[in-house]
């Protein structure tokens, strides 16, 4: 748990409240979670299911790991702790634009099973949507598309996901994408049939 650092500070109720929101944009708002391996195609999915979702007239957008570390977590690497803090400040965020009525998709490693499990908690139900892009290690090596797997090898980046650092898979993920075998389009299909099917694109 992050300590509460201020004190005389009081929560205010909004006055337009979520579901108002979501009235008034025709679908709910949701944290679309996507985890997996560097290179298992994370992003590219999440933006796949954003375009989707934009074409059919919802709100939508993607929070992602490169992007969000070049701004709102500039100050953050990769220790476990760090990572940790990302993915609370990504969760925090993704909350706020669910509530706004937007579905938030977020495409960070997040390796820690319990990081994913504290934002779930921050969320209520059903507002937390798991999506496990499983890619093995071998098939996300040999795309390596930014060249990170062959540094890790030898020896010239700590810490890499999947090489010298862990990532701990989700055992109760919503979705689980199979992205050794499938493309993009099909995979982001599936998202987009999940969300259909639990009620998600209507009010
Ligand atoms: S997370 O573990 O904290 O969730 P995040 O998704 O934000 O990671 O960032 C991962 C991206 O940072 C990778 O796709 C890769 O481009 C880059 N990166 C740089 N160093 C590392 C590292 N040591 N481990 C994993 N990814 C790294």
């Amino acid at each position: 748990m992050t300590e509460q650092k201020a004190t005389n500070v009081t929560w205010h109720e909004h006055q337009v409240s979520k579901d108002e929101r979501f009235k008034l944009n025709g679908h709910k708002g949701a944290v679309l979670w996507f985890t997996g391996l560097s290179a298992c195609g994370k992003s590219t999915i999440a933006n796949a299911v954003d375009y989707k979702l934009h074409l059919a007239g919802k709100h939508s957008f993607v929070l992602d790991g490169d992007n969000i570390r070049m701004g709102l977590n500039k100050n953050l690497g990769f220790s476990p702790e760090d990572r940790t803090e990302n993915i609370r400040r990504i969760g925090e965020v993704a909350k706020l634009f669910a509530y706004s009525g937007t579905f938030a998709l977020t495409a960070f490693i997040s390796p820690y099973k319990d990081d994913r499990n504290k934002v779930r908690e921050v969320l209520g139900a059903g507002e937390f949507i798991e999506i496990y892009v499983n890619a093995s290690l071998e098939t996300c090596e040999q795309r390596d598309p930014k060249g990170l797997y062959k540094k890790a090898r030898a020896g010239n980046l700590p810490n890499f996901t999947g090489i010298s650092a862990p990532y701990e898979a989700p055992e109760n993920a919503e979705l689980v994408l199979d992205s050794d075998n499938k493309g993009i389009e099909a995979l982001a299909d599936e998202v987009i049939a999940y969300l259909q099917k639990n009620g998600y694109l209507s009010a």
